[in-house]
């Protein structure tokens, strides 16, 4: 075939892929309606065999570096698997509760890619915590490098074009792209040319994963970050920081309004977001900046951390002693430490995502 033809031919196929699958949920959810009356329409009316994951500490699932992540030492995990194991949370992930919704298992991360390719079919993970769109103060590979990443493992050819059509790519980032910008204090520009900048690599990585061969990739617009225990601690975990969320408002706004511009330009619904803003106000029952009374009691106050200031959750001494606290019941908790959800929160989280469908 010639290469006009391949590409043809993938479109043929990639496109008949697609009617078998909406065709196929549409059957499914007939049949099984009246077993399960109380379930929410899935999240997607897609149903992928892979997930590729990119992104931070909120999609990372054991990618960052043992001896330099919080996530690599106790308590986190304790809830899931039961030692720590890479996940920032005290157990599951955004990542394997979107996994979970797709009917797949968690994909590995890439860092584990090498104990045996039969681990592959679920797709893989490339997140690492503490990552962002552009370099940040954690060295762990940018956004960019996590797609080069992707795309040496699709030039082993080891997924097929098929495979890549019929799979999902879940993007969750800028949240320390913005932390890093804060700490640095910034550029003499201000914030909105910087959420400018970062909307926009963020696009052009969005679509770079999508010229690889993904046929749905999905975003998630960016949490609260001035509801997130870092910021609220100065009000006692009562208030969330307006400006800050403000901010967040303008950055979700512009990528809203590429992800409309892109789905336009490519004439179905490749890009889709997933509102953790929305997700995660709705939990706190938000009103104001002042959450109102949710099942974590006070959603804002996290469950693990550091007994002063100098301290975080699973800080230890020079001679390993402890110090950092944790609540007795981790489930009780919205929040695990200053930035992350417990995986309670998690599923609270995914639950308000399916009733935003
Ligand atoms: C991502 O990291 C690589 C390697 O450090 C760097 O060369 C590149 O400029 C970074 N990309 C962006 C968009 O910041
Ligand atoms: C809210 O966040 C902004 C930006 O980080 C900061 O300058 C301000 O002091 C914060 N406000 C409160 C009340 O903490
Ligand atoms: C979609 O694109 C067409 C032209 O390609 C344009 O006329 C239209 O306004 C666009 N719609 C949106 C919602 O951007």
């Amino acid at each position: 075939m010639g290469k006009q033809q391949k590409l043809l031919f993938h479109v043929f196929l990639c496109f008949s892929f697609l009617l078998l699958l909406s065709g196929n949920t549409r059957v499914n959810g007939s049949s099984h309606h009246h077993h399960h009356h109380h379930r929410h329409r899935p999240l997607f009316n897609f149903r992928p065999s892979k997930l590729f994951v990119f992104g931070d500490s909120y999609a990372d699932t054991g990618n960052n570096r043992n001896s330099l992540a919080s996530s690599w030492k106790v308590p986190y995990g304790i809830t899931f698997p039961g030692k720590p194991a890479g996940r920032f949370s005290d157990g599951r992930v955004l990542t394997d509760f979107i996994a979970k919704s797709l009917g797949i298992k968690s994909p590995i991360p890439y860092r584990w890619r090498n104990v045996g390719i039969e681990h592959w079919k679920n797709g893989m993970n490339f997140a690492y915590g503490g990552t962002g769109v552009f370099p940040t103060l954690a060295p762990d590979p940018n956004m960019t490098t996590q797609i080069d990443f992707f795309q040496d493992i699709i030039h082993k050819k080891i997924y097929s074009g098929s495979d890549l059509c019929s799979s999902m790519a879940l993007v969750s980032v800028a949240g320390n792209d913005y932390s890093t910008y804060a700490t640095t204090n910034g550029s003499p520009q201000g914030w909105q040319p910087f959420i400018i900048e970062v909307v926009n690599q963020l696009v052009t990585n969005m679509k770079r994963i999508h010229g690889m061969g993904v046929n749905k990739v999905v975003v998630t617009a960016l949490q609260p970050l001035g509801c997130l225990p870092r910021s609220t601690f100065t009000s006692s975990f009562q208030q969330c920081n307006g400006t800050e969320n403000e901010l967040v408002g303008f950055h979700n706004l512009l990528l809203q309004q590429a992800v409309t511009k892109l789905n336009n330009e490519t004439k179905d619904s490749t890009f889709a977001i997933l509102d953790l803003y929305k997700a995660f106000m709705a939990v706190f029952k938000i009103q104001g900046k002042t959450p109102g009374s949710s099942k974590f009691g006070n959603p804002l106050k996290p469950c693990c951390t550091g007994i002063s200031t100098e301290y975080g959750c699973g800080s230890v001494d020079a001679n390993g002693v402890k110090k950092y606290v944790v609540c007795d019941d981790p489930e009780t908790a919205f929040f695990w430490d200053t930035a992350h959800p417990t995986q309670e929160g998690w599923r609270a989280v995914y639950s308000a995502l399916l009733q935003e469908q």
